[in-house]
């Protein structure tokens, strides 16, 4: 999908459906003046705030594919709604584009090619300069977070470490973002005990994928971004039950994250350093696996307590936040499919974020509501931490008791340990891993929270 610009709605081309906003209940493909329209219906035109707009331009690219519209007409000054006249024509111009973008994106590259749902251009009717500038930036944003879902949604067959390694590769080629790749070799030189104990039950060698973007003053600091990259997560010995194996091709999409949004900043040339940190690994049982009552020693030197094998995100991370540290950083976020335990506490509709600085936590909600990606905090306090002291180490990867209680906090805590050294927010994505009916979203990957993360560097930009 792309988007072209025409300067009004005479002359439209034969093929090219012309969208109208109606007060009406309907939703139709039709013919009316003698011109070929997709009639949407919007019926409380007086209720449609930031929330509902975004979902509002995805459900129109819905139901414009579902007509097999390939070609739709698109005029910004329609969609006025007396909630959003405090946003300004830009903002709103960037926010259709990204929206539009995301919502025309499927993962169907594994499909005998159906194109037949494929909205191919929309033609955007401004003269507005400002106004197209705003749309091409908006649309360079969703195709990113789009490249980031496909990759995400890969199936762990496909994406293995070493090709993730390689996808981050390709992610930055032609900017001036640097990838470097630790192999299992270099893991070990720098101690990363954490990293080599959970890759251990796999035929895959581990990675650790490095991007650095200096889009300033290398003396300025950096920001560290994260992402787990877990490309399959089998639990491991204690291996998951049931069918709660599906879709842990996922446990990548922190990584995904990381990696899409470094490679957004350099194509963007933000005036920033970020750093992507991504250690990779598959998490699978066998003879060489890392077991319960195995205790690791990390890349920090504190060692750890293997108390089930699943709980295994918290301890590659653990590595990467050690690693972190010798950027100085001036602020480090993890990215990471964690616990269920957040989408217990959360549902499906928001990440779970932890942060001991107010300031941050008031931020990342912030640029939550500015980018459609929702986030909610849960605690850090001190109290949780006698939870994760290990009963024959220093630290155990989980409540030491086994209690599964409060699963998103003791993960987050455990991480804590090992991110004292920095301003640090832990966003537990795992409720936003794939998208829900009412996202009229495409299945699979939503490619959350891209959005809020380059609005981060955006805001550090200035
Ligand atoms: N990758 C999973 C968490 C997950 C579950 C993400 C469902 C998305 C959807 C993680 O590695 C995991 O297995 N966590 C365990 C922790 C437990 C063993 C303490 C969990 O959440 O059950
Ligand atoms: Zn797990
Ligand atoms: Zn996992």
């Amino acid at each position: 999908m792309k988007f072209s610009f025409i300067p009004n709605e005479k002359n439209l081309n034969k093929d090219v459906v012309l969208l109208e906003l109606t007060p009406e209940s309907i939703c139709k493909h039709t013919i009316k003046d003698n011109i070929e329209k997709l009639l949407f219906g919007i019926e409380k035109k007086d209720e449609i705030n930031q929330r509902k707009f975004f979902v509002l331009c995805r459900k129109i690219i819905q139901v414009a594919k579902s007509q097999k519209i390939k070609r739709l007409a698109i005029n910004p000054e329609y969609f006025n709604f007396p909630k959003l006249d405090n946003l300004d024509p830009k903002t709103k111009a960037q926010i259709m584009a990204e929206q539009f973008t995301i919502a025309e994106f499927e993962f169907n590259k594994f499909k005998k090619q159906s194109k037949e749902k494929t909205l191919e251009e929309i033609f955007v009717i401004t003269e507005n300069l400002e106004i197209k500038k705003s749309f091409e930036r908006g649309y360079i944003i969703g195709k990113e977070v789009n490249l980031c879902r496909d990759l995400a949604n890969t199936p762990g067959g496909d994406i293995t470490p070493k090709s993730l390694a390689q996808k981050a590769i390709e992610a930055c080629k032609g900017t001036e973002a640097k990838v470097t790749i630790f192999d299992e070799k270099k893991i070990k030189e720098l101690g990363m005990g954490a990293i080599l104990g959970v890759s251990r039950g796999s035929h895959e060698k581990p990675r650790f994928i490095i991007i650095e973007y200096w889009g300033r003053n290398k003396n300025d600091k950096p920001i560290v971004l994260a992402g787990k990259g877990v490309t399959f997560d089998s639990g491991g010995l204690n291996i998951k039950p049931g069918d709660s194996m599906n879709g842990m091709h996922l446990d990548m999409s922190g990584g995904a994250v990381a990696i899409h949004t470094v490679a957004l900043a350099s194509k963007m040339k933000l005036k920033i350093n970020v750093v992507a940190l991504v250690p990779a690994v598959e998490n699978m049982p066998g003879g060489n696996s890392y077991r319960p009552g195995d205790i690791l020693k990390s890349m920090s030197g504190k060692t750890i307590e293997v108390l089930n094998t699943d709980a295994e995100g918290r301890l590659i991370l653990s590595d990467a936040l050690t690693y972190a540290e010798k950027y100085n950083p001036e602020l480090v976020v993890d990215i990471a499919t964690l616990t269920g335990a957040a989408v217990v506490a959360l549902g499906e509709r928001a990440s779970a974020i932890f942060t001991k600085d107010k300031e941050l936590e008031d931020l990342f909600r912030e640029l939550g509501e500015e980018a459609g990606e929702y986030v909610w905090p849960l605690p850090l306090w001190e109290e949780y931490e006698e939870d994760i002291k290990g009963n024959f180490a220093d630290l155990s990867n989980i409540h030491k008791s086994g209690s599964r209680w409060g699963g998103a906090i003791e993960a987050a805590i455990f991480l804590y340990q090992f991110a004292k050294k920095y301003p640090w927010v832990h966003i537990d994505m795992a409720p936003r891993m794939i998208s829900i009916k009412s996202d009229y979203l495409a299945q699979g990957s939503t490619g959350e929270p891209l959005k809020l993360l380059f609005k981060l560097l955006e805001k550090y930009s200035k």
